[in-house]
């Protein structure tokens, strides 16, 4: 079987380490599935970024919807990093992680009025609105605390970004932002909005893009129509492109960061405005991954089916998108390969991590990995099966932490023991 390894995640002696922790002497520490993170990953990915867009005035706002564990934002809050927040929950966390309001961009296409109030009375940096509802409200929370709100609107440049539907966002069928005309509309009558600032103009096409075609024909379209608004008086201070950007899972061909800042270059230089990006994906994918344990091997007159205890509470992507994470023993024990799928104990059929894999045959009570998990992995977790969420444990060196453990029984039921009826 093919093996996956990166900077972080790597095989020493045939065995899986993280930095310089052996994965196999930790696993047996602690109770799986649980998510390990390597902060020197973190750290050197969002070091590529800022580096390959050095040239350009630019800010990153790492979008925590990737992973929110307190730890992995004040890790990019450490490194001079902005925020991308798109909930009030996300807000509480980025300030539990230290996270300064004029440093957070606030997104999300259906904020409540509770939202943006937050945002407005802490003076975010600026609130990214998709529709003349939310500027209407907007304008109307920030009037009534006496406050201008920094808004920019989010624009749908109709293009396709070649990804999975579910994660497509920059195509007109799609639920987010406005289209040009629309946006444009709301630009000109900027004079009836007296509690907002128009400071710039917003995109997002989707999220794991691997080609820069993309995001050139976007900034070239919203190019366009940051110059259209500037006719109109208005004083754009930035252009801000989004996520989006892909992430190798296993060998299928991605853009270097730096391939996509020598192709953007020449487009955002004519803009002479402050460059924002909110990568997520990018960032953090690949400095996680979770390890499991298996249950059960067992094979039916067709198929072999390897039964581990994570389960598709634990990790959605598979089930949702069919994403694809590599899979791979923790030890590599140089067994044969053997063809299975490998399923989790939930009660869906759903609930698979991988089908059809080629895979080393691993026994009962042995460790695997599932690698590329650093992003929309816990975020997207639930308790399904009334399981609890898996601890969250940080890598630096030869240090381990746990940065979030794994959920007591007392987590599952909440306050339902004093509400019993
Ligand atoms: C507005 C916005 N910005 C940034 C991101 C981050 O995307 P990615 O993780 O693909 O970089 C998302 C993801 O959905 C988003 O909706």
């Amino acid at each position: 079987m093919q093996f996956f390894e990166n900077e972080s995640f790597y095989y020493r002696a045939n065995q899986l380490f993280c930095e310089n922790v052996n994965l196999s002497d930790l696993a047996t520490e602690i109770e799986t599935p649980v998510y390990i993170y390597s902060k020197t990953f973190f750290k050197n990915r969002y070091l590529e970024f800022s580096r390959a867009f050095s040239n350009l005035d630019h800010k990153i706002f790492y979008a925590v919807k990737s992973n929110f564990n307190l730890s992995v934002i004040k890790t990019f809050i450490d490194l001079g990093s902005g925020l991308d927040i798109n909930s009030e929950g996300e807000f509480y966390r980025a300030l539990l992680a230290g996270a300064k309001p004029e440093n957070i961009i606030l997104t999300g296409l259906g904020k409540t009025y509770e939202e943006i109030k937050l945002g407005v009375v802490n003076d975010v940096l600026m609130i990214k609105a998709e529709s003349l509802d939310e500027i209407i409200l907007i304008n109307e929370i920030a009037s009534k605390l006496g406050k201008i709100a920094n808004v920019a609107i989010r624009v749908n440049p109709d293009v396709n970004p070649q990804t999975h539907p579910y994660i497509s966002t920059g195509l007109l069928e799609n639920k987010f932002g406005l289209d040009e005309e629309t946006a444009l509309g709301i630009y000109a009558d900027h004079n009836k909005f007296k509690s907002i600032c128009f400071t710039g103009i917003d995109m997002h096409i989707g999220s794991q893009i691997t080609s820069t075609a993309p995001f050139e024909d976007s900034v070239e379209k919203l190019s366009e129509t940051f110059f259209k608004v500037k006719d109109l008086g208005i004083d754009l201070h930035h252009f801000d492109i989004g996520g989006g950007f892909g992430n190798q899972y296993l060998n299928e061909k991605v853009f270097s960061i730096q391939e996509l800042a020598n192709k953007l270059f020449p487009l955002f230089n004519k803009l002479k405005c402050k460059i924002f990006f909110e990568p997520g994906r990018f960032l953090t994918a690949n400095g996680g991954i979770i390890i499991t344990k298996v249950i059960y091997n067992k094979c039916n007159k067709t198929k072999n089916f390897i039964v581990v205890d994570l389960g598709m509470n634990d990790l959605l992507r598979p089930s949702i998108y069919t994403a694809y994470h590599h899979i791979q023993p923790l030890k590599n024990n140089l067994h044969k390969d053997i063809e299975a799928d490998i399923v989790g104990p939930v009660c869906e059929s759903g609930d698979f991590i991988a089908k059809n894999r080629t895979i080393e045959l691993v026994g009962q009570g042995e460790y695997l990995a599932v690698m590329s998990t650093g992003a929309y992995g816990t975020v997207m977790s639930s308790n399904y099966n009334a399981r609890r969420r898996p601890a969250e444990i940080m890598i630096e060196n030869d240090q381990w932490k746990i940065v979030r453990s794994r959920e007591s029984f007392e987590h599952l039921v909440f306050d339902e023991k004093e509400k019993l009826q």
